[in-house]
């Protein structure tokens, strides 16, 4: 029987990695062993919890204030204490974070192979996001499979030189997760936060997300800026901003965001934060997941960052790279308040990141892989 262990040190890993585990569970000959690497503690544990998954094994990294080099350090000792009691076959990681470069540098130095789930994102900018980018030039470089969700990607990993044989297209996860959240969703009640039940959806919701490192300080308060702008010009609209835990994140909110049609909140589960994407009007992020996510449910996404990994999204015309200038973000907003041709427009783009079916091509790939 082959060993598989699966490393999720946060959110979007848990939730992106949550149906390759379940392909997995249906390949015969082969055992998973979930590793919670828990770089993210609550949001992790609730992840986890929506997908019914149990961890094998906790590295327990996250600590308060941490800054990406002691979530490596601890990443890569830990990893490898893991990997020298249980000996997998191979280890598979997701995205770009600090835990899962961690987890791929220990398999790396115990000669254990490694598979890297949504492999090839590039911005080509070291900077941005920091210091994601690093991470995933790393993984892909350590890893003896690349799963390519676009052909974009594929094309990434081709022109760094990285091997043909290496590289499975297959289409992202994210996808197969939110079809997967969806059919959990029907027949559930109280799915939406209490004060948006309260207020009602009778306005037309922008729903807000921003968390990345490079835009903490300036950046974000001019994103405000601009989000504050709009709302003045428009009455009927309505802001909903679930912070991330990060305390500087948190900061950053309280100090920009207040304004009386703002309303900030805790992190959402993963089930209620879909329900809320449905229900909205236009989504408004700096995240990765959420670009990919948005155009299933037909809502355009405004892009709070410099440059993107997803360049599919704008090309599909789904998605709009505002940068964080205040101006242009509350000229963006305004006019996917404004224009109703441009809003449908970007409404009704076509998926660009798969079909829901990449946890099976991948577990595929992976099972044959070890069979050789
Ligand atoms: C990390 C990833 C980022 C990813 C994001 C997903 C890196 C460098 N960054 O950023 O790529 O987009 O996760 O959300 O790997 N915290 C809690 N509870 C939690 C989670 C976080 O309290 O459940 C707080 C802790 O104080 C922690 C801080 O947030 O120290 C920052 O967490 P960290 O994982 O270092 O960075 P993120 O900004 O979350
Ligand atoms: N998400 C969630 N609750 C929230 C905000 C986001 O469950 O309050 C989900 C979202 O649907 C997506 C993932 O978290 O699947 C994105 O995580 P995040 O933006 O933190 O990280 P990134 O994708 O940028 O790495």
């Amino acid at each position: 029987m082959k060993k598989i262990a699966v490393v999720m040190g946060t959110r979007p890993e848990a939730i992106k990695l949550a149906p390759v585990v379940r392909e997995l569970a249906r390949s015969r000959g082969a055992r998973t062993l979930i590793v919670a690497a828990a770089q993210h503690r609550a949001m992790l544990d609730d992840a986890l919890k929506v997908f019914g998954l149990r961890p094998d094994s906790d590295l327990n990294l996250m600590r308060r204030g941490q800054t990406p080099n002691d979530v490596l350090g601890r990443a890569v000792a830990r990893t490898a204490v893991f990997l020298r009691r249980n000996r997998p076959d191979m280890l598979v990681v997701q995205g770009d974070t600090t835990a899962a470069a961690g987890a791929a540098l220990a398999a790396f130095n115990e000669k254990i192979p490694v598979a890297h789930v949504e492999a090839g994102l590039r911005t080509l900018d070291l900077g941005n996001p920091f210091p994601e980018e690093g991470n995933r030039v790393l993984m892909d470089h350590l890893s003896s499979l690349c799963f390519a969700p676009t052909a974009g990607a594929r094309m990434n990993l081709l022109r760094e030189g990285i091997g043909r044989r290496k590289i499975v297209l297959t289409g992202n996860t994210a996808i197969d997760a939110v079809r997967w959240g969806r059919s959990l969703i029907r027949g559930r009640r109280a799915m939406l936060p209490q004060r948006l039940r309260s207020i009602g959806l009778t306005k037309r919701l922008v729903l807000v997300t921003l968390h990345r490192r490079e835009s903490f300080g300036r950046p974000i308060g001019e994103i405000a800026r601009g989000l504050k702008k709009a709302l003045d010009a428009h009455r009927d609209a309505l802001a909903f901003y679930p912070v991330h835990p990060n305390p500087e994140v948190r900061r950053a909110a309280r100090r920009y965001f207040a304004h009386p049609r703002i309303i900030l909140g805790p992190p959402l589960p993963y089930l209620s934060f879909l329900e809320l994407m449905r229900r909205s009007y236009a989504i408004l992020s700096d995240s990765g997941g959420i670009q990919e996510e948005a155009p299933v449910f037909h809502k355009p996404v405004l892009i709070a960052r410099e440059m993107t990994e997803r360049p599919e999204i704008v090309s599909a015309r789904g998605g709009v790279l505002v940068g964080r200038d205040g101006r242009a973000v509350a000229a963006a907003l305004n006019r996917i308040l404004d224009d109703r041709a441009f809003y449908e427009r970007m409404a009704s783009c076509k998926n660009p990141f798969g079909d829901g079916r990449a946890a099976r091509r991948i577990a595929d790939a992976i099972v044959r892989y070890l069979n050789g």
